[in-house]
């Protein structure tokens, strides 16, 4: 009853939203303007129902009164908050992305400010309620469905922008995490669809470390995890717009990496010289290689013992035996 309730005001909201960006002065002048500059078309936009949200105190608030929406609802959607004992609207003077659950029903929003300043934050997103479960989401996985069972793999970005700008660049396979942290619960999703993950993260510290942190979890799903880094100061938004869509594809297919091997790389630089050091990256290794899902056949395990052995310079015997250890535990 209060999901439905939830599910039919944010449906209301997204067709307040988009009209107001399209069919209004402020909107095409600030919100239409902004996404155009950045070289979003107006066919994409629609596909992911974008919006503007008038930089005035109430204006959805007020159309949302007016066609009988309860205020209590309209609070627990984010939509509006409480201020001096009136609603006021949450995302005034923002560009709006619905977010959409598998079945296409809006649950949520992520509304960005336009121009970016230190007082306020870039991103507000709708607060957890019955609809919208942040650790559950994966924002675009309604619009990249068919393209994922078709390339029987997934591509996931950090963000919104990076979603949009890959499937205008014709690139529709996509989802994002919305940050960086992933989750179990999204990590299931993903299998649903595909057991290819192919995670392309920002190619700066947080990307890397946010992309081996979902490394274990995505192992024990079952899933087969490649990694892409995006070079330093870009995102796939700004890259796939500066390189063009070709060349994005070339870059993304000529710099997967295995996500294990990698992993061990990165372990290995970091241990240099120090033998205690190297010795706990062949244990690390060891216990990640045998997390890889029983039900996955057993040659990938036998392949990444044989090139993990090679880059560490130890004897492949002797870390058959060690991954065995861990699996028996
Ligand atoms: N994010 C968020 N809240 C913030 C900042 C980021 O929820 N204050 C989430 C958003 O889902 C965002 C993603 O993290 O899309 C990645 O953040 P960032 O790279 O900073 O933003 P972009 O997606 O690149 O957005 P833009 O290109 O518009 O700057
Ligand atoms: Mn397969
Ligand atoms: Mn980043
Ligand atoms: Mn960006
Ligand atoms: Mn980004």
């Amino acid at each position: 009853q209060l999901a439905d309730s939830l599910y039919i005001l944010n449906g209301f909201a997204q067709k307040f939203f988009s009209d107001a960006l399209f069919n209004t002065e402020e909107g095409q002048d600030i919100g239409l303007s902004y996404l155009k500059e950045r070289g979003f078309n107006e066919e994409i936009m629609r596909k992911f129902q974008l919006g503007y949200c008038p930089d005035q105190r109430d204006t959805f608030a007020r159309a949302a009164l007016a066609a009988q929406y309860n205020p209590e609802y309209l609070q627990k959607s984010g939509l509006v908050v409480l201020r001096d004992e009136k609603l006021i609207d949450n995302y005034r003077g923002r560009i709006i992305f619905p977010v959409h659950n598998q079945t296409g029903k809006v649950i949520g929003f992520g509304a960005r400010i336009i121009r970016s300043n230190d007082r306020a934050p870039k991103y507000i997103n709708t607060p957890e309620n019955e609809i919208y479960v942040k650790s559950k989401i994966l924002y675009g996985s309604y619009q990249a469905r068919q393209a994922i069972d078709k390339a029987d793999e997934c591509l996931l970005v950090e963000g919104y922008t990076d979603v949009i700008s890959l499937h205008q660049a014709g690139i529709e396979n996509v989802v994002a995490s919305g940050g960086t942290s992933l989750t179990i619960d999204q990590l299931r999703l993903v299998r649903k669809y595909t057991h290819h993950l192919t995670i392309i993260y920002d190619g700066d510290n947080a990307g890397i470390k946010a992309a081996l942190r979902g490394l274990d979890l995505a192992l024990e799903e079952g899933l087969d995890v490649k990694l892409v880094l995006i070079p330093d100061k870009e995102d796939p938004d700004s890259y796939v717009r500066r390189i063009g869509a070709a060349a994005f594809r070339d870059f993304v297919a000529a710099n997967k990496k295995d996500v294990i091997l990698f992993q061990l790389e990165v372990a290995l630089k970091d241990a240099a010289n120090d033998t205690n050091k190297k010795a706990a990256v062949v244990n690390q290794v060891a216990e990640t290689i045998a997390r890889i899902n029983k039900a996955e056949d057993f040659t990938r395990q036998q392949d990444y013992i044989r090139q993990s052995a090679e880059l560490l310079h130890i004897e492949e015997t002797g870390l058959h035996t060690l991954v065995n250890k861990y699996i028996r535990e």
